[in-house]
């Protein structure tokens, strides 16, 4: 009985091991910059060449705007946000403690807008609201992700594990199967990156626009022709709490450029 239980474990642990074999070491990490070609890089530093430089600029503007008569700017309660909002993207998505519900940033924003603005939160995905999230990205530029699990997401790294290893769509294929163990390969084309979340929200050559991490997420699971969750669903916070846990450490160069 023992020894059966004891044979179980060690089958568990080797299961374990195989499942994490393909974790890329933290020195071998790429973000999406580094694997893009030069062009693109290069309009990627230029803050003057980069299209998601304008998105920025119209959430500086948002940041100021008093939304309503009577009711609060994010600055006339935030402040400065090179001050209030250095290093808040870079440690997002977040708990909220009064209610214990996980926010990434752009829900982090309409919680504010509903709660404390007192209107109707700007939906997902809408110029105004990739604009804010640009404009507070932009405030942790240059500054490391912070570690998911080290500030007690435990839960949510490991359901969001589950989710990048589960084989999805009519192509039956996780996410691990093409960005842990096929990245750099050609895949149509384009090589496929690691699928480090540094710099979102971003411009995209292909979208013509700049969109959102879980605009990113979708893309990918029509491409194995999945049916992606709906806009804001826990599952997309739990899979972007595994990846900023497995890209802790890196530095956010938001907002990005990708062709
Ligand atoms: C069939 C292979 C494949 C699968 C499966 C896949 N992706 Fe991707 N993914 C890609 C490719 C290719 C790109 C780059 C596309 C481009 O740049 O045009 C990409 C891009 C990304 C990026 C953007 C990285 C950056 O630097 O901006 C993220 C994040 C990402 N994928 C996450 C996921 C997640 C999460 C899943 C599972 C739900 C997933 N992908 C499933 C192929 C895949
Ligand atoms: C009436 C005051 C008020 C206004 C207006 C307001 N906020 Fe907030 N915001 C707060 C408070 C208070 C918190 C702390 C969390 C909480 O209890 O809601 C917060 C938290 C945040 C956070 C998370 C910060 C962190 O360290 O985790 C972000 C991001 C944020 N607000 C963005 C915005 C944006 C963007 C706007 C404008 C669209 C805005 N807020 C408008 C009061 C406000």
């Amino acid at each position: 009985m023992i020894r059966r239980a004891g044979r179980a474990l060690v089958l568990l642990a080797v299961l374990a091991g195989a499942l994490n074999a393909d974790e890329i070491p933290p020195g071998e990490r790429l973000s999406g910059y580094d694997m893009m070609g030069a062009e693109a890089q290069a309009m990627q530093r230029d803050d003057f060449a980069n299209p998601a430089m304008l998105a920025v600029k119209e959430g500086e503007a948002l940041w100021h705007a008093v939304p309503g008569e009577g009711r609060p700017s994010c600055a006339g309660c935030h402040g400065d946000a090179a001050a209030s909002m250095k290093g808040v993207a870079a440690r997002y998505p977040a708990r909220d403690v009064p209610s214990g519900r996980l926010f990434d940033l752009p829900g982090r924003i309409q919680a504010c807008q509903n709660g404390r603005q007192g209107i109707a939160p700007q939906p997902r995905e809408s110029t105004g609201l990739l604009a804010l999230e640009a404009y507070l990205a932009l405030q942790s530029r240059g500054m490391p992700l912070a570690s998911p699990r080290a500030r007690g997401l435990d839960d949510a790294v490991q359901r969001g594990e589950g989710l990048y290893r589960q084989r999805f769509g009519q192509l039956d294929l996780s996410c691990a199967q093409c960005h842990s163990q096929n990245w750099g390969r050609s895949l149509a084309g384009t090589r496929i990156p690691q699928a480090h979340p540094t710099g979102y929200p971003l411009f995209r050559m292909e979208w013509q626009a700049v969109g959102s991490l879980q605009r990113r997420f979708r893309n990918c699971m029509t491409g194995i022709r999945a049916e992606p969750f709906p806009p804001g669903a826990p599952e997309w916070i739990d899979l972007e709490i595994y990846l900023k846990e497995r890209a802790a450490g890196m530095r956010v160069d938001a907002p990005a450029v990708r062709p």
